[in-house]
């Protein structure tokens, strides 16, 4: 009884209420809405998250002919005040042209969040054999280029709720970017976490931010580095290659996360020796830029395909046919013929390359597979980590 008394006032009340609104409603300014971006909220939310960021190359740093450390500042006159905040780990989707084809292309961010506070991002850049994007930028990139970026993305970044209080970083070569990021960010106590950086590479002249990585650990105890080199022998670093002995030797006796990033070889070797460390999956992060991921060393890969197939992509209204080689992804084959696609991570990851398969099929490894349970049912893919195993067709939407 009590109820439908309540729903009974409540419906009168209501009722009661019309005419007061309306009232309300008629006395209000005819003058239109302020527009969205002038709500506080908004302005906070673009400011962290802004569509695109445009900056401007205002200093370069050589490391060797082959590696470069591009500072970028907002371009103001362009539309870009303020750099976007972000985590240690994190990366910038850049927009490059090159030739007649528009592409993107991740790269970690090397300096900490601390930094971007003081105006500049920096991004340091491998020369990557057959890398349509790296050749570019080392290149053509100097002191005043101006540089599209998406905001900062990705989730290769400690997360206290699900990693442990230490991370073991395992990083080889470039990879080495997103841990400057990080042992950075825990020097300036912006990240409170305890990181041990073993740095694999073939010698110690080789070790980028090497100087900057010894004055970091002289300062911070949160933070230790153990140099692993391939081919020379010094007695204050490792010999060899990054073992499951070696992790065992730096772990500490309490949990641990692995945090890698690295070339494909890396990942194929490191895995297979941390098998045997019985680790939590959860505590074992990978940064993923599947560029060069080769499918047919996937165990579940079919055996027998063909070498090449047809592609044949809708979009923007016009419809093409482009030759594809099995072990590249459909996102490489596009880019080399001119094609545009939507992509970010491109290792699965963000979703930004969703395309619908019209028809025949593909592979996709996995372990970097980031499809939902909707895009298997209605039949879309990541051309960024997919590999045709048929002639297909499939429809991309526009480059945004
Ligand atoms: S580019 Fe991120 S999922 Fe393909």
């Amino acid at each position: 009884m009590a109820k439908k008394g309540i729903s009974k006032l409540s419906v009168m009340d209501f009722i009661k209420a019309v005419p007061k609104r309306e009232k309300i409603i008629s006395k209000a300014s005819t003058n239109s809405l302020p527009s969205a971006d002038s709500y506080k909220p908004n302005q906070i939310a673009n400011a962290l998250h802004p569509e695109k960021q445009f900056l401007r190359v205002s200093k370069i740093v050589e490391h060797s002919c082959d590696i470069k450390t591009f500072y970028l500042v907002p371009d103001a006159e362009k539309g870009t005040e303020k750099l976007a905040w972000f985590s240690a780990g994190q990366y910038l989707s850049i927009n490059l042209t090159v030739g007649n084809a528009t592409i993107t292309r991740p790269y970690s961010i090397s300096s900490s969040p601390r930094e971007s506070l003081d105006g500049y991002y920096m991004l340091t850049i491998k020369r990557v054999k057959d890398g349509l994007a790296s050749q570019y930028i080392l290149d053509n990139w100097t002191v005043g280029t101006e540089v599209t970026a998406s905001a900062p993305l990705g989730t290769f970044t400690y997360e206290p709720l699900r990693d442990a209080k230490t991370i073991i970083g395992i990083a080889g070569g470039s990879g080495i970017t997103p841990f400057r990021s990080l042992a950075k960010a825990i020097s300036d106590s912006d990240e409170d976490v305890s990181l041990t950086l073993l740095y694999g590479t073939r010698n110690l002249e080789e070790a980028i931010f090497q100087d900057e990585f010894v004055e970091i650990a002289k300062k911070c105890d949160k933070f230790r580095l153990v140099n692993v080199l391939s081919e020379e022998n010094n007695e204050s670093c490792e010999s060899g290659f990054i073992t499951a002995e070696l992790i065992n030797k730096y772990k500490p006796d309490g949990l641990y996360s692995i945090f890698m990033c690295g070339p494909q070889a890396m990942y194929d070797f490191v895995d297979k020796e941390i098998e045997s460390l019985s680790l939590r999956r959860k505590f074992i992060r990978h940064e993923l830029f599947g560029e060069f991921f080769n499918p047919s060393k996937e165990p579940d890969y079919p055996e027998n395909v063909s070498s090449q197939f047809n592609i044949t992509v809708s979009f923007n209204g016009t419809k093409q046919t482009v030759t594809a080689d099995a072990d590249t992804s459909i996102l490489r084959t596009l880019e080399a013929n001119g094609i545009s696609v939507p992509a970010h991570c491109r290792s699965g990851e963000c979703g930004w390359c969703h395309s619908k398969l019209i028809s025949g099929e593909i592979y996709t490894p996995k372990s970097i597979d980031g499809r939902r349970e909707a895009d298997l049912l209605y039949g879309y893919i990541h051309p960024c980590c997919s590999f045709p195993l048929s002639d297909i067709e499939i429809q991309i939407h526009p480059t945004k």
